[in-house]
């Protein structure tokens, strides 16, 4: 029995060497068929735990639990071949101490058999961060806006406007890298802050809202394929009307259920001819 792979499953450190060169393509992806979909075309598969509002109608990210994050992380790597596939630690698995996050995080790393994690924070976790990579579970950084933190916060909305809030940004990114991140996403951040933290980080940048400047992009799938319509931020490119085009196969399946004309004969079962049955003579 061949131990050999068909297909050579990108790793973190393949990520960590694409600084600068060229731009990274991550989405996210929570389900096995999507992940099918998704794989040849990017670097990188994020579980996020955008799946909480995108899949299950939450108003927010702070309903996620660790078993959803889990079992999604598991279909995703069923459907992945390639692609780099990153688990998000939800709100409250990692941000007690560093050795609940590792916990928790060494959960998803043996049951979901991905490449590593991803959590959101700065300075205040860089003491977790270096923690987990000490030991073993790749970390992907998460700087700027910090949906798990929108109470606190104020909001969603861009970061980075003034000053202050900047300077705090960039030293959040430093932490990160310094910590041991493998990268780092860069959200909803003015475009001189995402090239300031680019170009003074050693490892990539993986931009949501925050320009052309970082070393590569990530956007929520059902975005970018019009799947989610509740809310469509700013930074967000429709490259497809699924949702749409779903509601229009769903209002011409209705009309051909109440009119008759679905099934139709090409749709039904026919009985064997009378030769081929059993029960024939011979
Ligand atoms: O949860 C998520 O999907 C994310 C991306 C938007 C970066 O964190």
């Amino acid at each position: 029995m061949s131990t050999h792979r068909e297909s050579k499953k990108t790793t973190v450190i393949d990520i960590q060497r694409q600084k600068g060169g060229a731009p990274l393509v991550c989405l996210t992806a929570y389900t096995s068929l999507t992940a099918q979909l998704l794989d040849d075309s990017t670097d990188l598969l994020l579980v996020g735990d955008s799946l909480g509002m995108v899949l299950y109608g939450l108003g927010d990210t702070l309903g996620v639990t660790l078993d959803m994050m889990i079992a999604h992380g598991k279909a995703v790597m069923r459907g992945s071949s390639t692609a780099c596939v990153i688990v998000d630690m939800p709100f409250g698995s990692y941000q007690e101490s560093p050795e609940v996050a590792f916990r928790n995080a060494a959960r998803v790393m043996k049951e979901v058999g991905c490449a590593g994690i991803k959590l959101e924070g700065g300075t205040e976790m860089a003491s977790t961060i270096e923690f987990l990579t000490h030991r073993g579970i790749p970390v992907l950084g998460h700087v700027g806006l910090l949906p798990q933190s929108v109470h606190t916060a104020g909001g969603f909305r861009s970061h980075g406007k003034d000053s202050g809030e900047a300077t705090r940004i960039l030293a959040d990114a430093v932490a990160v890298a310094e910590a041991g991140a493998f990268a780092m996403v860069v959200e909803g951040t003015v475009e001189p802050l995402a090239r300031r933290i680019t170009e003074t980080v050693p490892v990539p940048t993986i931009g949501i809202g925050a320009s052309p400047a970082c070393d590569g992009q990530i956007l929520v799938t059902e975005d970018l394929v019009g799947l989610f319509t509740d809310f469509t931020p700013k930074f967000v490119k429709r490259y497809a009307e699924l949702g749409q085009q779903i509601a229009d196969a769903a209002k011409a399946y209705s009309a051909d259920v109440r009119s008759g004309a679905f099934p139709g004969p090409e749709h039904c079962f026919a009985m064997r001819p009378a030769a081929d049955t059993d029960d024939a003579p011979d």
